[in-house]
């Protein structure tokens, strides 16, 4: 497709699909059952275990139980009334050393849960990468190691011939930006590696295996609707400076295009090609850019970036400005922004769009009545929802959206101090209690549903309405 947009593949056919309304979670953030029946370790596993990593200590040994619970979770999410639940699977679970040997009870948990979620009319959307490395693999280096395309293609094999029958919607990876940067460039994330060399190989070594993945899921399941899911957010600098705007440029190649550009376009942002060339191959770049059916977004809020010169890419996240609502973790409202970066995607790439995360954390408590009023995340909700509507009142091709999260789970590196869920958990307990938002949620699904399926447009008037 030419980059300025004229090819048109997966545009909008005359008659619209219905929009699809969505929750997602990921495995390592819900599952718990660390040691069930087989699963091998991850990287989150042994980087918990490591001093100062977590907030308060936390591990993902229970996290939410689901891997015990899911029928329950089923039946929060047939309550609620979704279309589609997306979820991610546990790739030591099914691979507990990431290649060779199989964990048949791995393969048949999943089994479970997608026959429940069909059962129940939900549409199971698959992720196979949600930031859980096998540790065995990361034993060899990782993505660091550019033997890593092939184990993940194995991988992608073995889970499109085993639900390939049942599942048609795979996301290849979840936000590779956030796992490389994090987990390679600035050593907050597993494996905690702070290395400009092994941030740019495991840059490349992603989109090959994004590329490898696709063609693998094509191959084995006939009607798959397949894509990646990126995080875009508009990056501002954070001062005046000149090196802070020359930042803020600088941080975007890493954030926003070091996988869309080579994997719909085949070429990475100017400066980081120059990075990466040493650790890139003749082919390579065509084996990346694998056509895919649909872009899927996570978006919360902007990036606020300042130059950071002592950090391996030179930038990094800067203070933002003072007189911005900020939600509990500290990330900026910004619901312009939603509507701007659809817009964006939307002239950029010329393929329908899947949200496929957003929502907020919040300080939720269970009130004497025993219930959660998380006005302020319906407040959120309704605010970005409504920002969705602009956007595709503007001609933005946007198909579904995904609240982030079904539950309150393990925050990565801030533990379970931040509830994301529209269901609240009671940790000690493991008890649910679905909180306004979810009846809120519920109630803007079911008001979408009563009016005939056509055009985003009438999507949105719901939306609008129930705002
Ligand atoms: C996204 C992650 C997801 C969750 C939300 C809050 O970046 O994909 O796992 O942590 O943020």
């Amino acid at each position: 497709m030419a980059e300025d947009g004229s090819g048109d593949r997966g545009r909008a056919p005359a008659s619209r699909p219905a929009f699809v309304w969505g929750v997602s979670t990921s495995s390592f953030q819900i599952e718990g059952g660390a040691q069930a029946d087989g699963r091998g370790d991850s990287i989150w596993d042994a980087f918990c275990r490591q001093q100062n990593r977590v907030s308060n200590g936390d591990t993902g040994d229970v996290a939410c139980d689901h891997y015990h619970r899911y029928a329950e979770d089923v039946a929060l999410l047939r309550d609620i009334g979704v279309d589609a639940y997306r979820f991610s699977l546990s790739w030591p679970r099914i691979l507990p050393r990431g290649r060779g040997a199989v964990n048949e009870a791995g393969l048949a948990f999943y089994d479970r849960l997608i026959d429940r979620l069909l059962a129940d009319g939900i549409d199971p959307w698959i992720c196979l990468y949600h930031w859980d490395l096998p540790q065995a693999l990361d034993d060899l280096g990782g993505w660091t190691n550019r033997d890593i395309a092939g184990w993940f293609a194995d991988y992608a094999a073995l889970v499109a011939r085993r639900y390939g029958d049942r599942v048609r919607r795979f996301a290849t990876f979840n936000e590779p930006c956030v796992f490389t940067l994090f987990g390679y460039g600035f050593g907050w994330h597993a494996p905690g590696i702070a290395d400009r060399t092994a941030l740019h190989k495991a840059i490349h070594h992603v989109n090959l295996s994004h590329g490898a993945a696709v063609d693998v899921l094509r191959d084995a399941v006939p009607e798959v609707s397949v894509g990646a899911i990126h995080n875009r957010q508009p990056c501002f600098p954070s001062g005046t400076s000149k090196e802070d705007q020359e930042a803020a440029l600088a941080f975007a190649d890493y954030w926003n295009d070091a996988f869309p550009l080579p994997q719909h376009f085949a070429r990475y942002p100017a400066k980081l090609a120059e990075a990466i060339e040493p650790f890139q191959k003749p082919g390579d770049m065509a084996l990346i850019a694998r056509p895919v059916d649909w872009f899927g977004l996570n978006h919360y809020s902007p990036h606020y970036i300042k130059a950071d010169p002592g950090n391996v890419i030179g930038c990094s996240f800067g203070p933002a400005p003072a007189d911005v609502q900020r939600t509990s973790i500290g990330w900026t409202i910004v619901p312009d922004a939603f509507r701007d970066t659809l817009l964006d995607i939307d002239a950029r790439f010329r393929l329908p769009i899947y949200v496929l995360e957003n929502g907020t954390a919040a300080d939720d408590k269970v009130d004497n009545e025993g219930h959660v009023q998380d006005i302020g995340r319906i407040a959120y909700l309704q605010a970005y929802t409504s920002a969705m509507q602009e956007a595709i009142s503007a001609g933005a091709d946007v198909r579904g959206y995904f609240v982030w999260s079904l539950l309150d789970n393990f925050e990565w590196t801030a533990g379970y101090s931040q509830r994301f869920g529209l269901v609240y958990v009671d940790y000690p307990t493991q008890q649910r209690i679905p909180k306004a938002s979810a009846q809120w949620y519920s109630d803007l699904i079911a008001a979408a549903r009563r009016t005939p399926v056509g055009t985003g447009r009438q999507m949105t008037d719901v939306v609008a309405a129930k705002g």
